[in-house]
């Protein structure tokens, strides 16, 4: 059968750790690079273009506006090329060579945002932007990856439930890297209703408010956020929190690809240090599932590259031994994260996101 390119979003492999962990327990990988755009991103973006297309929101030549200094802009600009939508990206003076290029590649449009938020980072200012520009763009649609539980719903009714049916349904841990929440928000939803024994297990990045602590920058690409989004509707799902330093993370992305060659992107090297910790310690859990949400190629300048690394006073140790002893110290952050969550309802509001007016506008018509 001869596909669109579009179709080829979903049914990505599972892959198992050969070398670095014992024979005991099974360190699977779900290596969301297989998608077209690159990452685990493609699902949520073709969700919520789908349902927006579906409802109405987004109409023929309409235009995508979007925040996001990375893989849902790519996606966006994937879908918008495909379908033939005009694409504007917020993305922030962080956003990577490579990552511009994509954008660019799939001709979509950019805009740098320059100004930090009250948290040092730029997702407030490029969200109020993107937003601004929506209103004021006739016949534009705003995906709002933050605020839109589409993002979630679409890991719910899919990612999750293709993992669940790859594992044959004999999994005991999931571990996902956590930003705008859609993939954790639809993972602990859907194993809670389909098989509550199932451990999710959240990780973020040192630096990161999602689940509470200071703000204060980090390396980490991918992951972490000043609040704890929406799309996480019940911390309550989420077993354990942890929060991960940049050096660890990006150690463990180039062990694993010397030692297991696998090529994979910081947020997953992230994930893959509680992975190895939990493999360390469980006597219970053997089947261990990390969401590997995007590939290292994206990072070739940055994480695998000696010279970066070596100006911010990376470790360049490949050495599997110092890793475990690494990990080893390692603690769960939080095992109750609702005690240390950070909604800020107002914050939707307050930068005018235009998600809730969507799914209201829906039920009066
Ligand atoms: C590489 C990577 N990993 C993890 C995540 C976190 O996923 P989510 O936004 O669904 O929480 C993202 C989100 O941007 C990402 O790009």
């Amino acid at each position: 059968m001869i596909n669109t390119i579009l179709d080829t979003v979903g049914n990505s492999p599972l892959v198992q750790l050969r070398n670095l962990v014992r024979d005991e327990v099974d360190v699977i990988l779900k290596l969301e690079r297989t998608n077209p755009g690159g990452s685990i991103k493609d699902r949520p973006a073709l969700y919520i273009i789908e349902e927006a297309e579906r409802r109405g929101w987004l109409k023929p030549g309409g235009t995508l506006i979007e925040s996001s200094s990375g893989n849902f802009g790519i996606s966006l600009a994937m879908i918008g090329a495909a379908r033939g939508y005009r694409v504007i990206i917020l993305v922030d003076p962080k956003t990577t060579p490579t990552n511009l290029a994509m954008l660019k590649a799939y001709g979509a449009e950019v805009i740098v945002v320059t100004e930090q938020d009250d948290s040092g980072s730029y997702h407030k200012t490029r969200i109020a932007l993107a937003n601004k520009l929506h209103r004021e763009i006739t016949n534009s649609f705003r995906p709002d990856q933050c605020f839109n539980h589409l993002n979630g719903e679409a890991h719910f009714n899919q990612t999750a439930a293709e993992l669940f049916e790859q594992c044959e349904r004999n999994l005991d841990v999931v571990i996902l890297s956590v930003s705008t929440g859609g993939q954790i928000g639809g993972f602990s939803r859907f194993f809670r209703e389909n098989a509550a024994h199932v451990k999710i297990i959240a990780v973020d990045a040192i630096g990161s408010t999602i689940f509470g602590g200071t703000s204060h920058s980090y390396l980490l690409p991918g992951m972490g956020l000043s609040w704890t989004p929406t799309n996480i509707d019940d911390l309550n799902r989420i077993d354990a929190v942890y929060k991960v330093p940049d050096e660890d993370s990006f150690m463990m992305c180039r062990i694993l690809a010397r030692h297991e060659g696998i090529l994979c992107g910081g947020s997953t090297g992230a994930a893959m240090l509680v992975a190895l910790k939990l493999a360390m310690q469980s006597r219970k859990e053997k089947r261990i599932v990390c969401i590997a949400s995007d590939s290292g190629e994206r990072y070739l300048s940055t994480i695998y590259n000696d010279e970066w690394m070596h100006e911010r006073s990376m470790t360049l140790s490949l050495d599997p031994l110092e890793l475990r002893e690494r990990v080893k110290k390692l603690k769960a952050y939080s095992v109750n994260p609702i005690e240390t969550a950070n909604y800020i309802p107002e914050l939707e509001s307050l930068l005018d996101s235009p998600s809730r007016q969507y799914f209201l506008d829906s039920q009066t018509n």
